[in-house]
């Protein structure tokens, strides 16, 4: 149920039905993940001079990139790639439309390590083409880091390199994460009432 400290967009908080992750909670989350990446690619950065390219899958991890790229201690650079599968609903259509943005040749640049950086996976569908898009570029490595991850209704198998955390089979929207473009301004993460998408 929800928290004293969670409440803050009241004319929101109506339709939220339980905060799953306070922004304190999220905050830890995110220094953790940061922290490994660091620790991942540290060498490979300060040592033998190779880049880190974070990769910002829009919109849905706008939040979430923006607080860990603060906490990478590393020389790093940010690009965005877009990606929707959901239109309005709250099950993935199955069909996934990427667009890249606008410095698509670091895909391919020799010395890059990509690090792709979703919202949450959930039928695995969005992560699987975005990696067959990647397909035969000429990049370092590429890695995959999610949020949230929720296995339960995986169609797509999905190697994740760094994830947030686990949740189970619910509609979550905050940090980022919306219905309908709605609800991505919440500081914190909650799970969406039934009633307002059934
Ligand atoms: P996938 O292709 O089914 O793995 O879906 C990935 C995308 O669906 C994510 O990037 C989100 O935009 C969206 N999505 C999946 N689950 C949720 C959820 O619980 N809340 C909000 N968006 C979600
Ligand atoms: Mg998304």
């Amino acid at each position: 149920m929800l928290k004293e400290n969670d409440v803050k967009k009241s004319s929101l908080l109506n339709d939220i039905y339980s905060v799953l992750f306070s922004e304190e909670e999220i905050d830890k989350i995110v220094c953790r993940i940061a922290n490994e990446i660091t620790e991942a690619f540290k060498e490979k950065v300060l040592k033998n001079n190779e880049k880190l390219v974070i990769i910002a899958i829009l919109n849905g991890s706008f939040q979430f990139v923006s607080d860990l790229v603060k906490k990478i201690d590393l020389p790093l650079q940010v690009e965005f790639m877009f990606a929707s599968s959901y239109g309005n609903a709250t099950k993935s259509s199955g069909e996934v439309e990427i667009k890249v943005g606008k410095n698509a040749d670091v895909l391919d640049d020799p010395d890059a390590h990509l690090v792709i950086i979703e919202d949450i996976v959930d039928s695995g569908n969005t992560l699987s083409k975005i990696l067959k898009n990647l397909k035969g570029k000429n990049n370092k490595s590429v890695s995959l880091c999610a949020l949230f991850d929720k296995p339960d209704r995986r169609e797509t198998a999905v190697d994740l390199q760094f994830v947030g955390a686990r949740i189970p089979d619910e509609f979550i929207v905050g940090y980022g994460l919306d219905y309908c473009e709605k609800y991505r301004n919440l500081p914190y993460v909650g799970i969406l009432k039934r009633e307002i998408y059934e």
